[in-house]
C-alpha cells in the first residue's frame, strides 16, 4: 500500500497529443491516481442522450497503461448549457429571486427532479462503459456538492421543502411549535403556506433558517445518493466519495450527517495565504475531516501546489510550504495526496490558478518540489491505514455553526469557529494531539471534552458530556454553549441552560463588550468581546474580572463533577491567556503531549497498533528539537533530536 499521489486532471482542455507528455511526466512525478472527468459532461453527452465516450476510453487507456489508477467522475457536476436552454426551471435562484445562469458550474438547484434524471442517466452510462475499466480504483460523485448551489430557493425548492418540513414535523402544529411562530404573528395553517427563507421584511424566522439548512444540506446528500446507488449496483466493489470542504468558509453542508454514507472520506483544502499562520486552519481542518472518517485514513483529494485564483491577492507558497502542508495533512491521517490540478489552464477563469505543471513548464521551481514530494511521500509508505489515539475530543457541529451565526444575536463579534480554532491552536502548541468530532461521537476514551461555542445542542449531546465528565473526564466549556436547543429555542432558567448543573454556574446577563474594548481579569489574562454576570452555584472561581463592566464577577470557573472536572471560560480570552488555561486544565486532566510541543511545531502521531510514528512539522524559522528516538523516513537517518527551520520529520518509534 502506498500513498496516493496525483490530482485532477483535465486532458479535454488540451490537444491530444499533449497526453503522451501528461503520463510521461506524471510517471516522472510519481503520479499514480488522476482524478478524471470532473467537468467533462457537456463533452460526453453534447446532446441528450448522445454520449461520446470515445475521447474518454483512450484517456483512461493511457493512464491505465501508464500504471496511472483513476478516480473516475460521473461528470455530473456541471451540466452543459442545452439543459438549462432546454429546462430553464432547472436554474438556481437565490434568495431575493435572482436567477443563477448559466456561464459558471453548477447551475442546477439540487432538488431538481430534472436535473437528477439527467445526472442518473449520465451516471449510469459512466458506470456501464467503466465499471470493468482496469484503471478505475474510485468513483468521484459530482464535485464538492453544494459549492455553488448550496441554498436553492426557487419554486421547486420551496416545494421539496414543504415535503421535507411535512416528514419531519408530521403536522403544521408541530410545525408552528418549533419555529415559535406565535411570534409576530407567523402561524401556518398548513404546510402549503410556508415559504423557504427568501428574501423578508425585517429579520427572518430563525428555526425556519436553520430547518432550510438541515433541508438544503439533505437534498444535495440524496443526489449523491442516488448516485452512490447506481455506482453500487452497476460497479460494485469500487469505493465511491465525494469531494468534502471542510474549511473555515464553508458551512453549507452538515458533513456530519454526510460522513456514513460514504465509502471513502476525501476533503478539500486550500491555505488562505492572506493568513501568515494559515497552517492551523489546515491542521484543525485536517483533524475534523479524521473525525468525519470515524478516526480512519481519508483522501485529501484538492490542494494547491502554490496560489489559487480565487483569493484576493494569491500569494505563492514559499518554498518547503508544499511539503510541510502536504506532510500535516498525513500526519492527521491521509493517505492520499491529491491536487487541483494536473496542467496549469491556459483559458477560462482558473488560468491563474497554480498546478503540478505549472505554464512555465517543469524548469520551474514548483515542479521541482511536486517531484521531491512525491520523493518524500513514498519514504512514508508504510504509515498507510494506520490510524490517531488521542487524549482529547473537541466538539464540533455544523447545526450549532449555522444556528451560532445566525442574525439578531447579543453580538456580532461571537462567530463559531472562533474557540474550536483558538483551543486547538493551543493544544497543538503544546504538542497535545486532538480529534476533532461531532458531539454525538463516543466520549468514553478521552481524557479532555472541549467544548467550544456550542451555542446549540440537543438534550442527548448535554447529557452525553454530563456522564462523560461524572465517570473521570475534564470538560472545558466555551461562552455561548448550551444556549439553546435543537429548534434554536433558549434553555430556560439561566444561561448556559444545557450546562448549568455540568459547570455549576448560573448566568443571569450577556454583557457584550464594545468593538475594541479590551479588560483585564484578576489573574492577569486579556480578554475581550464577551462577558456574563454569572453566579456560582457549585462551582469556584478561579478567576475574575479585573475591570470592565463586571468587576468581581467570576470569568473562568472549575467545578468538581462526579468523578471528574468542568471548567468554564466566560470571556473570550486573548490566545496567550487561553494558552496558559488549556495548560493548566490539560495538565491537571493528565493528558500529556507527544513530546513538548511549542508554537509553530506541529507534533503528531499516527498508530498501527505495533509501531508509532511521531510527525513533525516545524513552521518557525528556528530548529526545533524534539526529543524523541527513532527512524526519520524523512532524511532516511535515525533521528537527530532536531527537525530544522521550515522542516518536516516523520520518526519511526
Ligand atoms: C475546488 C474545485 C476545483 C477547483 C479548485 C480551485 O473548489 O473542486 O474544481 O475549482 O477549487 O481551487
Amino acid at each position: 500500500m502506498s500513498i496516493s499521489f496525483g490530482g485532477d486532471y483535465n486532458p479535454e482542455q488540451w490537444p491530444e497529443e499533449l497526453q503522451a507528455e501528461d503520463v510521461r511526466l506524471m510517471n516522472e512525478a510519481g503520479v499514480d491516481l488522476a482524478t478524471v472527468g470532473v467537468f467533462s459532461w457537456a463533452l460526453l453527452e453534447p446532446e441528450p442522450g448522445a454520449y461520446d465516450f470515445a475521447w474518454l476510453d483512450r484517456v483512461l487507456d493511457r493512464l491505465g497503461a501508464a500504471g496511472v489508477g483513476v478516480d473516475l467522475a460521473t461528470a455530473t457536476a456541471s451540466p452543459p448549457p442545452w439543459l438549462a436552454h432546454r429546462h430553464p426551471e432547472v436554474l438556481p435562484v437565490t434568495a431575493d429571486g435572482t436567477t443563477l445562469w448559466p456561464g459558471g458550474r453548477q447551475a442546477f438547484c439540487p432538488s431538481s427532479p430534472v436535473y437528477r434524471e439527467h445526472a442518473l442517466r449520465l451516471c449510469r452510462a459512466m458506470a456501464e462503459r467503466y465499471a470493468g475499466h482496469p484503471a478505475l480504483r474510485l468513483w468521484h460523485v459530482g464535485n464538492e456538492l453544494g459549492c455553488h448551489n448550496a441554498l436553492c430557493y426557487c419554486d421547486m425548492s420551496a416545494a421539496a421543502f414543504r415535503t421535507w418540513l411535512a416528514a419531519r414535523y408530521g403536522d403544521v402544529t408541530e410545525l408552528n411549535r418549533a419555529w415559535g411562530t406565535a411570534f409576530w404573528s407567523q402561524r401556518y395553517g398548513s404546510f402549503d403556506e410556508v415559504q423557504p427563507p427568501r428574501t423578508v421584511t425585517a429579520t427572518a424566522n430563525p428555526t425556519q433558517q436553520l430547518d432550510f439548512r438541515r433541508f438544503s444540506s439533505d437534498e444535495h446528500l440524496a443526489n449523491f445518493v442516488a448516485e452512490r446507488d447506481v455506482l453500487h449496483e452497476v460497479s460494485p466493489g469500487v469505493p465511491v466519495t465525494t469531494n468534502f470542504m471542510v474549511t473555515s468558509h464553508i458551512k453549507e453542508l452538515d458533513y456530519h450527517r454526510w460522513a456514513a454514507e460514504m465509502d471513502l472520506i476525501s476533503n478539500d483544502f486550500y491555505v488562505t495565504a492572506a493568513d501568515p499562520e494559515g497552517y492551523r486552519e489546515l491542521a484543525f481542518c485536517a483533524d475534523q475531516t479524521r473525525g468525519l472518517a470515524g478516526g480512519g485514513p481519508w483522501l485529501l483529494m484538492e490542494q494547491s501546489t502554490s496560489a489559487v485564483n480565487w483569493q484576493p491577492r494569491n500569494v505563492a507558497k514559499q518554498p518547503g510550504e508544499l511539503l510541510r502542508n502536504s506532510v500535516q495533512h498525513v500526519a492527521r491521517g491521509a493517505d492520499g495526496i491529491l491536487f487541483f490540478q494536473w496542467r496549469a489552464s491556459q483559458a477560462g477563469s482558473e488560468k491563474f490558478h497554480s498546478a503540478l505543471v505549472p505554464h512555465a513548464g517543469t524548469d520551474t521551481r514548483v515542479w521541482r518540489e511536486v517531484v521531491e514530494l512525491s520523493r518524500t511521500l513514498d519514504r512514508l509508505d508504510e504509515v498507510v491505514g494506520s490510524r490517531t489515539v488521542n487524549d482529547v475530543a473537541l466538539l464540533v457541529d455544523y447545526q450549532a455553526w449555522w444556528a451560532c451565526e445566525l442574525d439578531s444575536h447579543p453580538s456580532v463579534d461571537v462567530t463559531y469557529l472562533d474557540r474550536p480554532h483558538a483551543v486547538h491552536a493551543a493544544l497543538t502548541d503544546l504538542g497535545i494531539g486532538v480529534d476533532v468530532v461531532h458531539p454525538d461521537t463516543d466520549l468514553s476514551g478521552y481524557r479532555l471534552v472541549v467544548v467550544p461555542t456550542l451555542y446549540t445542542v440537543t438534550d442527548a449531546a448535554a447529557a452525553a458530556i454530563d456522564a462523560a465528565v461524572r465517570a473521570g473526564a475534564t470538560a472545558l466549556v466555551t461562552y455561548f454553549s448550551g444556549i439553546t436547543d435543537e429548534h434554536d429555542h433558549v434553555r430556560l432558567g439561566g444561561y448556559p441552560g444545557a450546562f448549568r448543573d455540568l459547570l455549576g454556574i448560573r448566568v443571569e446577563e450577556f454583557y457584550p463588550l464594545r468593538s475594541g474594548e479590551r479588560i483585564s481579569l484578576s489573574d492577569g489574562s486579556g480578554a475581550d468581546v464577551w462577558t456574563e454576570l454569572l453566579h456560582l452555584d457549585g462551582a469556584t472561581a478561579e478567576a475574575t474580572y479585573a475591570d470592565g463592566p463586571l468587576p468581581g464577577v467570576p470569568a473562568i470557573t472549575r467545578h468538581e463533577h462526579g468523578e471528574g472536572v468542568a471548567w468554564y471560560a466566560a470571556t473570550r480570552l486573548d490566545q496567550h491567556s487561553l494558552d496558559a488555561l488549556v495548560r493548566r486544565v490539560a495538565t491537571e486532566a493528565g493528558v500529556r503531549p507527544i513530546a513538548p510541543g511549542r508554537a509553530g511545531v506541529e507534533i503528531t502521531e499516527r498508530t498501527d497498533g505495533q509501531r508509532r510514528w511521531t510527525f513533525v512539522v516545524n513552521h518557525t524559522d528556528t530548529d526545533a528539537e524534539v526529543d524523541v528516538a527513532g527512524h526519520d523516513l524523512v532524511r532516511d537517518a535515525a533521528h537527530d533530536g532536531r527537525v530544522p527551520p521550515g522542516g518536516v520529520a516523520v520518526i519511526r518509534r
